[in-house]
């Protein structure tokens, strides 16, 4: 194994949720690059249980990651599968294709029911996507189909768009274009800078990520079939749901 990739058991196990005895916690994945304060609501929600979930493990691309402290802090196994090649390949940037032979053998050893993109930075191919264990969702921070891609606040900001938010999408192999399952929203303000409307979003996002795998864990959202994601009741409305979350 290169020596850019490390992988780290957990001191103690994951801390399991407190779902009723008759209801197996659901197993999640999640996949990050940078701060984690979404992979933080997440391990909040677990440890407080607050959502039936077990967050078996936590897979970066970013070697300095914060949300891999946050994790390693949690008592949750990480894998550190870093970008940037280290000794005598310095600098050397691992391909795409290296990363996702790695992550699909730590995928297979923690077996999730579901796979997270919160804030992984990366795209992934078709054949990873096809050969995980789980299906993944991607929380991104635009109303999909609008915004797909990078920078989407100073994009919301140069059109004439009053409303803006994020959504949570199944992920396939097209950018930011599998089904969107939900969606939160708010008015952007007249004047309003990139980064406040970031922070406005980042609320938002920290919202409909839990309330989204609460309806998986639920059963009420199901993404078995990444191609016919649905709601599992008939007098539900139609994805993607939505929330109105003015702040
Ligand atoms: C979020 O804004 C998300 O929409 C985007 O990356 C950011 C991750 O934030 N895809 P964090 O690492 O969870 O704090």
């Amino acid at each position: 194994m290169s020596d850019s990739i490390a992988i780290v058991p957990a001191q103690s196990k994951a801390i399991s949720s407190s779902a009723s005895a008759d209801s197996t916690p659901l197993k999640i994945a999640v996949l990050v690059s940078g701060n984690g304060s979404n992979l933080q609501i997440l391990i909040d929600a677990m440890q407080a249980g607050s959502l039936p979930i077990e967050l078996v493990g936590v897979i970066s691309n970013v070697k300095e990651a914060y949300a891999i402290t946050r994790a390693e802090q949690a008592g949750i196994d990480t894998a550190i599968l870093s970008h940037i090649t280290e000794g005598e390949n310095m600098g050397k940037r691992m391909g795409i294709k290296t990363f996702e032979r790695h992550a699909l053998t730590q995928l297979k050893e923690w077996q999730p029911d579901l796979i997270v993109l919160a804030g992984f930075m990366r795209v992934l191919s078709a054949d990873f996507i096809d050969a995980t264990p789980a299906p993944i969702i991607n929380l991104h921070p635009s109303l999909l189909p609008k915004y797909k891609g990078l920078d989407t606040h100073q994009r919301v900001l140069q059109s004439a768009d009053t409303y803006h938010g994020c959504s949570v999408h199944v992920v396939t192999a097209e950018l930011d274009a599998g089904q969107v399952l939900t969606q939160a929203m708010l008015a952007v303000y007249k004047d309003e800078s990139a980064d406040n409307l970031k922070v406005r979003v980042q609320n938002l996002e920290h919202q409909i990520l839990p309330w989204t795998i609460l309806l998986i864990a639920c059963g009420v959202l199901d993404i078995k079939s990444l191609n016919t994601a649905h709601v599992s009741a008939n007098y539900m409305p139609k994805l993607p749901l939505k929330l109105w979350l003015d702040s």
